[in-house]
């Protein structure tokens, strides 16, 4: 790899531990005290202006990895000591949208949506999948799996079947939408149901890599959240490296919160950015343990959610992974977690969608967050505020028809209200009949 970087290494993220393990080494978490595993740079970089030079050149190159939205910030991210282990889909690359109708909605002048749901398979995991299954390639990995709500498994097998690795995935069983158990069974991966929930997934998922073959691609991989922090990266480029007031992520496994975290982090030690936007992370009520968590007056336990409930099934999550990371996310940016209700976030994706933007339920709770936000004057009207739309609205097609046809109910029966239902109307097959519906 072309940098000047001197060191790449596993580094234990408790400040009691800090123990440092080689890149090549397979360790999801520290041998020593079972802590998060960082990957750690020593950075020896040219300047922040040489740096986004750099970064802006690759736009017009037509090569792979400059094509990519994750490699194009290679510097960043320089653990790969062979770049032709690179697996890339041409993910990242996502567009900033200004979004009027939601920020009136939220009550701010202006409100701006990255959608990471553009990716090519449709969530921000690609981001995280290009570095992983990289890793897994670099480390000969044959085999690779990961449990899953639905994206980052389509998006794993995506990367498994361009790498030609077998790919396994664990999702829970009749709990992930259409959109996505469709692409991790077109992309090949075997699919393996579990008759739990997602948290009793990832516990034998993590089981099952400790003695196998099978190389885990979960974001308690370090290596998965090095390419999602490049969603920061090129969120910065494209607000000409000045950091926004706010920055609006949903919260499940809380892989997302702590690489964006990271990446915030080290965009500003190297002087690439000079503040830190403030993190907002949002996560739904049925499935709030950060939100719990940060609100605690006892701050000694983490308390999971033994019985997750909500339709944004992506989130449906009580034992998140990463908490530490995303706990130390919030103090490094000063960050807030709130939580919302399933009627709040059907509408808010609602009123995404009428923006002529659209994103999936786990996805609009970014939306209802910061109108919450803003209601209770945590966020000021006229600050600059950012959402990550993390995954797309064709990923769980389901729920937008139930929404629109009002039929939607939360997993324990209780209707959900259609207050912004855009119903479909059937008319007879005549010219007549349908101007006078139209109104022609
Ligand atoms: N939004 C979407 C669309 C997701 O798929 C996920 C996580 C999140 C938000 C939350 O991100 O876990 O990093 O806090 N989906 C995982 C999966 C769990 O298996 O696809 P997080």
């Amino acid at each position: 790899m072309t940098t000047n970087t001197t060191t790449a290494q596993l580094r234990c993220m408790e400040t009691s531990c800090r123990a440092t393990f080689a890149i090549n080494e397979r360790l999801y978490t520290c041998p020593a005290c079972k802590g998060l595993l960082d990957v750690a740079y020593e950075f020896a970089l040219p300047s922040a202006e040489e740096l986004k030079a750099m970064f802006r050149s690759r736009k017009t190159s037509d090569a792979e990895i400059d094509r990519s939205g994750v490699w194009r910030f290679r510097e960043l991210l320089p653990f790969v000591s062979d770049t032709g282990n690179i697996v890339t889909i041409a993910e990242g690359n996502t567009p900033i949208y200004t979004a009027p109708r939601s920020a009136q909605y939220a009550g701010l002048d202006r409100l701006q949506f990255k959608h990471q749901g553009l990716n090519p398979t449709g969530s921000f995991k690609d981001n995280g999948m290009t570095t992983g299954v990289t890793q897994a390639k670099s480390l000969g990995a044959k085999a690779v799996a990961c449990a899953s709500t639905g994206n980052t498994s389509a998006s794993m097998a995506a990367f498994a079947a361009r790498a030609g690795m077998r790919g396994v995935v664990f999702i829970p069983a009749g709990q992930v939408a259409y959109g996505k158990l469709s692409q991790s069974l077109e992309y090949g991966s075997l699919v393996v149901e579990i008759e739990g929930n997602f948290d009793d997934a990832m516990r034998l998922v993590r089981e099952l890599a400790e003695d196998s073959e099978l190389y885990l691609l979960n974001s308690i991989n370090p290596f998965r959240l090095e390419g999602q922090k490049a969603i920061a990266i090129e969120m910065m480029e494209q607000l000409d490296w000045t950091a926004p007031d706010w920055l609006v992520l949903p919260g499940g496994n809380l892989g997302n919160s702590s690489a964006i975290g990271k990446g915030l982090f080290e965009m500003r030690q190297l002087g690439l950015i000079e503040r830190l936007p403030r993190l907002a992370v949002i996560q739904a009520e049925g499935a709030s343990p950060l939100y719990e968590f940060v609100h605690a007056s006892d701050q000694s336990v983490f308390q999971p959610f033994e019985h997750p409930s909500t339709l944004a099934t992506a989130i449906k999550i009580g034992k998140p992974v990463s908490w530490q990371k995303a706990v130390r996310a919030l103090a490094w940016t000063n960050g807030v977690v709130e939580r919302v209700t399933e009627q709040e976030i059907a509408d808010a994706k609602a009123m995404i969608g009428f923006d002529g933007i659209g994103c999936e339920p786990a996805s609009a709770t970014t939306l209802a967050g910061i109108r919450k936000l803003v209601a209770a004057g945590a966020i000021k009207s006229q600050e600059n505020v950012v959402a990550v739309l993390t995954g797309n609205v064709m990923k769980d097609s389901t729920y937008s028809i139930n929404y629109h046809t009002d039929t939607l109910q939360t997993e324990d029966g209780v209707a959900i209200g259609s207050n912004f239902a855009n119903r479909s109307v059937r008319v007879a097959a005549r010219k007549d009949a349908i101007k006078k519906l139209i109104g022609l």
